[in-house]
């Protein structure tokens, strides 16, 4: 059985020297001269690399010498410390074994950096990269941190489903799914498209928000949450928008939106402090090459209080901040990343939380206040990234949801299930969604959300 890398390197020097070992990986680096070869491996399981020495005592000298970066091995080898700088300990190696040859001519990681933009355009072996493999070491420890969060806190964790029929935000993003054939389909009495023939005997999206479904959950067992893929079809090109991205949505009930806000601060406090114990190696690359300061920056988030704001009192800080915007500032607009960035970045410089914002702007499921203007969401907002978390508390009053479906011209029918929970046993409850992708960038300090998913998927892209 080989031994993962990591299991060497992030070991007590005498728990693991002078004992002999297998390992594997793809080549890094190879540095031959005549007596000696010197082979940097990586298997993934650390950021670091090994080092591999051979000789002429190596089986196959001649034939290790030749070997190229990007091929795949396995080494025996007896595991000493390293006299050289840099590293603790180092493989020397009685015998190579070439799994798979990579030609250096063909190869196109060369050891030189490239443009993050070239690296999308090969994304299948852009995981072999420093910089995906410490994303991915990030993202699979904010994973785990975020259900120790819940699983702590007693939530269950529910299946929401991917095809669903109703559109959550009510905003009109879906991406439809149809088997119908697409050169010859059904049509009705008045010459549209009879989705009455389709697979499912009705129209079919896939999810942007596994809100509503979750929500039955929560108003019968308690707090949920859920964290799967949704899908928006904005056809916006940014960076911190994906067409597909990976979503944490709790749902909890007998809570308003204080305690909404609370849970999203300690949440985000969490598994910030997660991943800051957990990938110091990571976070020192990223520290290095993508963000100075970043670790402190975290661990800034971790120590001091969020501010929190009304949208009210928002609005007065941009109309005073004597900066002209692109989009006029006026009471009801919806805040843009520039206003957004405005008030984390300049004014208060720290993640902050926005509170009751105007109805007009929200979605029609979020509780509407005393003002009768206002409803009781909430966005958290930090530097450099804008909204991370959406969040509200649900109106739980049946007529006043009857009359927000109205009033966003969304029909009673579709939401008729919804409303049910209003009319069968109906509580106070709250929730948010954190934009899992967006939580990356802000964790690595990497400026483009497509950087930071396997397979982005965004407007004319859909390669891998
Ligand atoms: O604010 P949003 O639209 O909220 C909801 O979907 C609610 N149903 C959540 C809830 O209350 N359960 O989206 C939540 C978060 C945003 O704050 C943002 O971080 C992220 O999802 N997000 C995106 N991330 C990447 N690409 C996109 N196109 C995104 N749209 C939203
Ligand atoms: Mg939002």
């Amino acid at each position: 059985m080989r031994t993962k890398l990591k299991n060497l390197l992030h070991q007590p020097q005498e728990k693991v020297i002078g004992q002999d070992y297998t390992v594997a990986g793809w080549i890094k680096t190879v540095r031959a001269q005549k007596e000696l070869v010197f082979i940097e491996i990586n298997d993934g399981s650390s950021f670091s690399n090994l080092q591999i020495i051979a000789d002429k005592t190596t089986k196959n000298f001649t034939a290790v010498a030749a070997l190229t970066t990007g091929s795949s091995i396995q080494a025996q080898g007896h595991l000493l410390a390293s006299p050289a700088k840099g590293q603790k300990v180092e493989l020397k190696a009685t015998e190579i074994f070439l799994f798979g040859p990579c030609p250096p001519e063909s190869y196109p990681l060369q050891k030189k950096g490239h443009s993050f933009e070239f690296l999308r355009t090969i994304a299948h072996l852009r995981p072999r990269t420093n910089m995906q493999g410490a994303v991915t070491r990030v993202r699979n420890a904010l994973s785990f941190a975020i259900h120790r969060f819940f699983q702590q806190r007693d939530f269950y964790y529910i299946q929401t489903p991917i095809i669903t029929s109703s559109d959550c935000e009510g905003a009109g993003e879906l991406f439809r799914i149809t088997t119908l054939d697409l050169e010859k389909p059904p049509k009705t009495k008045d010459g549209k498209i009879d989705f009455k023939e389709d697979f499912f005997g009705s129209s079919a999206f896939l999810t942007v928000s596994g809100q509503l479904n979750l929500e039955c959950f929560a108003l019968a067992l308690g707090d949920v949450y859920t964290f799967g893929p949704t899908f928006r079809a904005e056809n916006s090109n940014t960076s911190r928008h994906l067409a597909e991205f990976w979503m944490i949505e709790p749902e909890m009930v007998f809570a308003d939106l204080d305690d909404d806000i609370e849970t999203a601060k300690a949440f985000l406090k969490f598994i910030l402090q997660e991943v800051l114990s957990r990938c110091p190696e990571d976070l020192a690359f990223f520290e290095k090459f993508i963000e100075k300061g970043l670790v402190e920056r975290l661990q800034k988030v971790v120590d001091s209080p969020f501010e929190e704001i009304s949208y009210t009192e928002a609005l007065k800080i941009l109309e005073k901040a004597g900066q002209k915007f692109e989009f006029p500032v006026k009471w009801g607009i919806d805040l843009q990343s520039e206003h957004e960035r405005y008030l984390a970045e300049k004014h208060f410089q720290k993640p902050i939380v926005i509170r009751d914002y105007p109805e007009t702007i929200k979605a029609f499921y979020m509780r509407r206040n005393a003002d009768n203007k206002t409803v009781a969401a909430m966005d958290v907002i930090v530097p450099k990234i804008g909204e991370i978390i959406g969040g509200s508390q649900r109106e739980d009053r049946l007529e006043v949801l009857e009359e927000k479906l109205l009033r966003q011209k969304l029909s009673r029918e579709d939401y008729s299930w919804y409303l049910d929970l209003r009319r069968f046993g109906s509580v106070p409850h709250a929730g948010f969604g954190l934009g899992f992708e967006r939580l990356v960038c802000f964790v690595t300090g990497v400026e483009n959300i497509r950087d930071v998913i396997p397979f982005p998927r965004y407007p004319k892209h859909i390669s891998f």
